[in-house]
């Protein structure tokens, strides 16, 4: 954390560009509607912390209505045990001797969730579990066209979720996807169908779970840019949607997500107008993650962000753009939050223009 930290009830002037600002306002509404969602369709919301990696806003979601927590890394659920916080999901393999090592104590002071989708990950995992006289809980994942991680939903996939429910230390919690290669459909009635065709796959290795006799409790799968559809899928149990909170510019533009309203921007000063057709401000790739989506400039459609270098960012101007002058303050939408977030200390939380709270950023 900076040590020049400002004071409580400062304006977002008083404070030194580039930084991220979260309207609190916006935010809490951004939750609302979240868990809203979710409690509407009787499915539990397990947001994805990710986009956060705060302990302060995790126990928020939490206190709202969120079932769980859902981390991206052993080191994220761990930040989050550290704050206390117990019912975790990793979203994500653990593999190789250190990081096995390591989710043992984990596993012993929280309510874990871990993900398979080969018994080179169950058997290690059984074995220095057992060992430790501790167990987790384990979701299957699937592969439904991502080309991520995921086992295909056949036989072989009943056999991998037999091992694990056999394997002592590990307790079979059912299955999870994620949809993610279907969030940029841009036909909505199109992205509607192949959302569904992909958890209908899901759903039908449930059953076949099932039949077999083997529990499935958990399906676990849905993210910010899909989460509309995913919440009508019958049979789905939780929803990962993390972003949300924030609301970016890649659910909004590539998403088509008009639920959620922009509560997180990158302020920004224009530090230079070297012509007519360019504004430079104070924010570059050290400030902002361009990879998955572009930001854009709030309130300013005559302004576009063309290029970055590490500290500077170049907007290009429209023929009529104007108003532009050397210390003004820009406000950016990011693109893909969650890549730019991991690159500030904190949040800066403010409510009706004045600085309410500093949220930590923990790495
Ligand atoms: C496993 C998993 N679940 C859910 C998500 C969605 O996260 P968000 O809603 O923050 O975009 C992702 C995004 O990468 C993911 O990898």
């Amino acid at each position: 954390m900076n040590d020049r930290l400002p004071a409580i009830g400062c304006t977002p002037s008083d404070i030194c560009t580039p930084f991220l600002l979260l309207d609190l306002d916006r935010f809490e509404a951004n939750i609302r509607t979240m868990a809203a969602a979710c409690a509407d369709r009787g499915v539990q919301w397990r947001p994805h912390s990710k986009c956060h990696k705060s302990p302060v806003i995790a126990r928020r979601l939490l206190n709202a209505g969120a079932s769980g927590i859902t981390c991206a890394t052993l080191r994220e659920a761990e930040i989050m045990a550290d704050a206390g916080i117990r019912n975790l999901l990793i979203a994500n393999m653990i593999a190789g001797p250190a990081k096995v090592a390591r989710l043992i104590p984990l596993a012993a002071r929280s309510d874990l969730i871990v993900c398979v989708d080969h018994p080179d990950q169950a058997r290690p995992l059984s074995a220095a579990l057992a060992a430790a006289g501790a167990s987790v809980r384990v979701l299957v994942e699937i592969e439904i066209g991502m080309n991520r991680v995921g086992i295909v939903p056949d036989e072989n996939a009943v056999r991998l979720a037999r091992l694990v429910h056999d394997l002592p230390g590990l307790e079979l919690a059912g299955l999870m996807a994620y949809e993610g290669h279907l969030l940029t459909v841009p036909d909505a009635d199109r992205k509607k169908c192949e959302i569904t065709a992909a958890l209908d796959r899901v759903l039908k290795l449930k059953s076949r779970l099932l039949d077999a006799g083997l529990p499935c409790p958990v399906v676990s799968c849905g993210g910010t840019g899909s989460y509309p559809i995913t919440l009508q899928q019958p049979g789905i149990t939780e929803i990962q949607a993390g972003g949300a909170i924030f609301m970016d510019a890649f659910y909004e533009q590539a998403c088509h997500i008009d639920s959620l309203q922009h509560a997180l921007t990158l302020q920004t000063t224009v530090v230079s107008l070297p012509t007519g057709d360019r504004a430079i401000i104070d924010a570059g790739h050290k400030s902002m993650n361009i990879t998955i989506h572009m930001p854009y400039v709030r309130d300013r459609p005559d302004l576009s962000v063309a290029w970055l270098s590490a500290e500077h960012g170049a907007l290009t101007r429209t023929q009529d753009a104007d108003g532009l002058f050397i210390g003004q303050r820009l406000e950016l939408i990011p693109g893909y939050g969650d890549l730019t977030n991991v690159l500030h200390p904190c949040f800066y939380g403010f409510r009706n223009g004045r600085l309410e709270e500093i949220i930590p950023i923990v790495r």
